[in-house]
């Protein structure tokens, strides 16, 4: 007898894991371990045929192009930056909301630099996306890719401005930096491998429509209490 299928779910550490962990549970999916108290990176649920691995958030993409996974939660700003390539994006959970920003020290002069059409120094994790909205511009701009803690780099003269993340605004406010220009809004979607998509059909579309359920719901609910 050929073994049933299983369907691996490819999802982060933090917020990510935090926020689709109740549509998950909506979809009767519940991990076995939590992932913040283990080591393990597969993770067992309730459900014999479903598994959960732990990645890095801009490995979320690759896992789920390549097979390594069948379904996974990626942020757009993520997503934007692998290219979507090989990925089947049914649903906007609408989780793990923020803004992608240009930001600045608070005594730079963006709309004078950008009127001048000065060549400006950007730092940033997010390069693709940077490249695209300065070119959008018409601006000249030297990238410079970090990693992590982009709010240090104008503040050590690293950079001019920085393409980062906000949410609460708080970490900008801590450095001394102000959002000067919007790039877009972003959340987290459910992107499916096409190919298991095709042969694990039968599993995996009722778990998909679950948890687009699921996430609609929570956000009329959302909405719901944001009007009183
Ligand atoms: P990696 O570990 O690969 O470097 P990361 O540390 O950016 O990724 P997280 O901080 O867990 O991973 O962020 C995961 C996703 O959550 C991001 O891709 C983005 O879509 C969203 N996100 C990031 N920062 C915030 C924030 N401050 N508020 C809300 N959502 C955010
Ligand atoms: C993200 C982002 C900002 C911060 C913004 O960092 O890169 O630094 O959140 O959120 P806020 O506007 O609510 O302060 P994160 O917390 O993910 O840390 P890391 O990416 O540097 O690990």
């Amino acid at each position: 007898m050929t073994p049933a299928p299983i369907i691996t779910i490819a999802l982060s550490k933090g917020r990510i894991y935090d926020d689709t962990l109740p549509l998950l549970a909506q979809a009767g999916l519940v991990p076995a371990i939590d992932p913040e108290r283990s080591r393990k990176l597969i993770i067992p649920t309730n459900r014999p045929d479903v598994r959960l691995v732990i990645v890095r958030a801009t490995d979320v993409p690759t896992y789920v192009q390549f097979g390594g996974a069948d379904l996974g939660v990626a942020g757009k700003d993520v997503l934007d930056e692998h290219g979507g390539d090989g990925l089947y994006q049914p649903v906007d959970l609408d989780i793990a909301r923020c803004r992608m920003v240009v930001a600045a020290r608070s005594d730079f002069d963006y709309p004078a630099a950008v009127a001048q059409r000065r060549r400006l120094r950007a730092a940033t994790k997010f390069e693709r996306t940077a490249r695209e909205h300065f070119a959008a511009k018409g601006l000249h701009v030297d990238l410079i890719k970090l990693y992590g803690s982009m709010e240090l780099a104008p503040l050590t003269g690293l950079a001019d401005v920085i393409v980062d993340l906000v949410d609460t605004g708080n970490t900008l406010k801590a450095n001394n930096l102000v959002a000067v220009e919007e790039i877009s809004l972003v959340s987290a979607r459910l992107i499916v491998n096409p190919a298991a998509l095709r042969l694990k059909r039968a599993l995996l579309r009722p778990l998909i429509d679950t948890v687009a359920q699921a996430a609609a719901t929570a956000r009329a609910r959302r909405l719901e209490a944001a009007h009183g």
